[in-house]
């Protein structure tokens, strides 16, 4: 099959592709992108050493040592492509009010008029790379299937860990079944003759989504959100989407099973912003004076949730892999997490040593030094001495690696159980220096998804503008619910209801913080594996023995009532962490007012009505 169009270029369709409206849809993408050739992927492990060999000739890739580092490779991106755009990013819902006041919109038709100039011709020069994939267990009736067609061979061989990638995708969806097209390009056309550059991208950068068409369009970017379209663009934006209409969530949260020494085990979800400690949450060990608990890694980014016949909520992690964020990352902080990255890595944006290896900010504390010297993350030379002088950082903060969950020693037996895993607890957590208090349960569901509602966090490295300001983040999916973010709020609400009603007993909701800072800028709360005390704390709570005390915001532990073996943290330490300071809350209620006044299209009248209720709590 060859459509006229495409100025003689072959397609050359596989045969275990037998999807004719999928064959015609890449025909008219590459008539439409003129790319050079055509590579169906089939996501074997030849394909992917041979891709990784030629980003390596290409000079995208650095081999790592194989002695240290065996068949890992190091990309650094063009300085101007670090992390997700979230001002280019548009929802584009046929009407204004579906989108909502939080996402960037633009008329479809609009739109449509504004991306089909930049992809005509897009691809010139280029290879497309035709990319199927599945989020979630092949042919789990949670899983949904997407084709993504790139001209970057970097985002092929991240898709390959990130997802489950490969020729199965097909026989799964037969001759005429469901998936999402994924339009992926950096951008960077080449003409007759021109050399390539490292990193191509274009300074021009569109995130689209089309939800009524589940249709994603991505142009100008090769980094991480902007460019792995099965990630943030499907499985949150769109993904969000498809749950409202169909009775389910699609959430950026990771997964956990935690076992207690007497064997029982329960799973929580738990939503952080981006680079507010999901991967270490869901990787935790916990510390000394826990012997016999564990815990064990479903996903660690996001969840897709399903009500069961049963009448409990069952999570899928839609993943394959860790697009995690590196630096900050050592022994201390994530031992399992440093245990995955041994092989079979691909490195974004960290430095290169001397002798071929990788290192960021914060591997100094396992190795108690810092390397005298290292090539950083856009190719410099990097000493300490220039780093003092100059605060040039060795890695991007926002520098990544991507790594098969397979890779992980504290990988959930469930993990790619196509039933899911059922939820007992709802964690949401924000970065805040201040307000914020430990640990908060709510009383019920709706009091839960007002506090989600309302969370704040310190923006960070993993989207490009300001960072450290305190914004608004519902449920931790400012950038990534693909529909009107009031209308999301009563989703939560709808599923609740509806669960109840059916006689279910809901998941648990917290509220968690662990970035509260003292007067001398330091965190007081240890964090990591020590956040296992709040773990714990909570399942005391779900099995019904612990008490906790009620605060203005919902119930907190006593100082009693964490188990503090092998840890010294003063009760004075704890009221730091804990306390909950009449003016700060009067600001804190200022700006969720502010935020109900900006969505104040459907909001549900649950919320204001908590609202009101807590302000006289605190009040009193
Ligand atoms: P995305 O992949 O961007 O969605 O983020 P994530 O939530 O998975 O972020 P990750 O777990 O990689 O968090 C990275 C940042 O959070 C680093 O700066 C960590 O040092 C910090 N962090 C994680 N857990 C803790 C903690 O318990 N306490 C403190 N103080 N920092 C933490
Ligand atoms: C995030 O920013 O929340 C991430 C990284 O998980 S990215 O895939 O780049 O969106
Ligand atoms: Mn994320």
């Amino acid at each position: 099959m060859n459509s006229p169009a495409m100025h003689g270029l072959q397609l050359n369709t596989p045969d275990f592709v037998k999807h004719p409206r999928l064959i015609a849809w890449v025909a008219d993408m590459a008539a439409l992108c003129k790319p050079a050739a055509i590579h169906w992927c089939d996501g074997s492990q030849e394909e992917y050493q041979a891709l990784c060999q030629q980003l390596v000739d290409a000079g995208t890739f650095t081999k790592l040592n194989p002695a240290k580092r065996p068949n890992s490779f190091l990309a650094c991106s063009d300085p101007s492509d670090v992390a997700r755009v979230e001002d280019r990013t548009y929802i584009c819902s046929a009407r204004k009010e579906d989108a909502g006041p939080t996402n960037n919109w633009m008329e479809p038709a609009e739109m449509r008029a504004t991306l089909g100039p930049l992809f005509d011709g897009c691809m010139a020069g280029r290879t497309m790379y035709v990319v199927p994939f599945s989020m979630g267990p092949l042919g789990s009736h949670i899983a949904h299937i997407g084709i993504e067609i790139s001209d970057s061979a970097y985002v092929a061989v991240n898709q390959r860990i990130m997802t489950r990638m490969g020729r199965a995708v097909y026989d799964v969806l037969g001759v005429d079944g469901a998936f999402v097209p994924c339009m992926h390009t950096v951008g960077a056309p080449l003409a007759a003759g021109q050399a390539d550059v490292k990193w191509p991208c274009n300074k021009t950068k569109y995130i689209v989504h089309f939800p009524e068409t589940r249709e994603i369009w991505s142009y100008g970017s090769g980094y991480g959100g902007n460019a792995l379209l099965g990630k943030k663009c499907f499985a949150l934006r769109i993904a969000s989407t498809m749950g409202r209409d169909q009775g389910w969530l699609a959430e950026h949260m990771l997964i956990l099973g935690v076992t207690n020494p007497q064997g029982k085990k329960y799973h929580v979800a738990a939503a952080f912003p981006s680079a507010c400690g999901k991967t270490n949450f869901s990787m935790l060990v916990p510390p000394e004076g826990f012997a016999g608990w564990k815990v064990t890694t479903i996903g660690d980014d996001i969840a897709w949730v399903k009500p069961h016949s049963d009448g409990k909520l069952y999570a899928i992690n839609p993943e394959a892999g860790y697009f995690g964020v590196a630096p900050g990352t050592n022994y201390h902080t994530n031992p399992n997490c440093m245990a995955s990255l041994g092989h079979d890595v691909i490195f974004t944006n960290v430095a290169l040593t001397d002798d071929g290896d990788v290192w960021w900010e914060g591997m100094e504390k396992d190795t108690g030094t810092t390397p005298d010297h290292l090539i950083d993350w856009q190719g410099k030379d990097w000493t300490p001495q220039i780093a003092r002088e100059t605060g040039a950082k060795a890695a991007h903060p926002n520098s990544r690696f991507t790594v098969a969950a397979g890779n992980n020693p504290a990988l959930d037996a469930a993990w790619d159980d196509a039933a899911g895993v059922p939820i007992d607890a709802f964690i949401f957590g924000g970065r805040r220096s201040t307000t914020v208090p430990l640990v908060t349960e709510a009383r019920n569901w709706v009091e839960g998804v007002y506090m989600a509602a309302t969370m704040g966090s310190e923006t960070t490295a993993a989207a490009v503008g300001q960072q450290g300001v305190v914004r608004r983040d519902p449920f931790a999916m400012l950038p990534f619910t693909g529909y009107n973010v009031s209308d999301y709020f009563q989703h939560w609400l709808n599923m609740g209801n509806k669960l109840s009603a059916a006689g279910a007993k809901l998941p648990a909701i917290y509220c968690v913080n662990w970035f509260r800072k003292g007067a001398d800028g330091k965190f007081v709360w240890p964090g990591y594996g020590e956040n296992m005390r709040v773990l714990k704390w909570m399942i005391d709570r779900l099995e019904g023995n612990a008490k906790g005390t009620e605060t203005g915001f919902g119930v907190s532990p006593t100082y009693g009532e964490i188990t503090w073996d092998g840890l010294d943290f003063t009760p004075a330490q704890f009221e730091t962490v804990t306390s909950l300071d009449k003016a700060d809350w009067k600001a804190e209620i200022a700006l969720h007012t502010e935020l109900f006044t900006q969505l104040a299209y459907h909001l549900p009248a649950e919320l204001t009505a908590t609202k009101l209720q807590l302000e006289q709590r605190l009040a009193a």
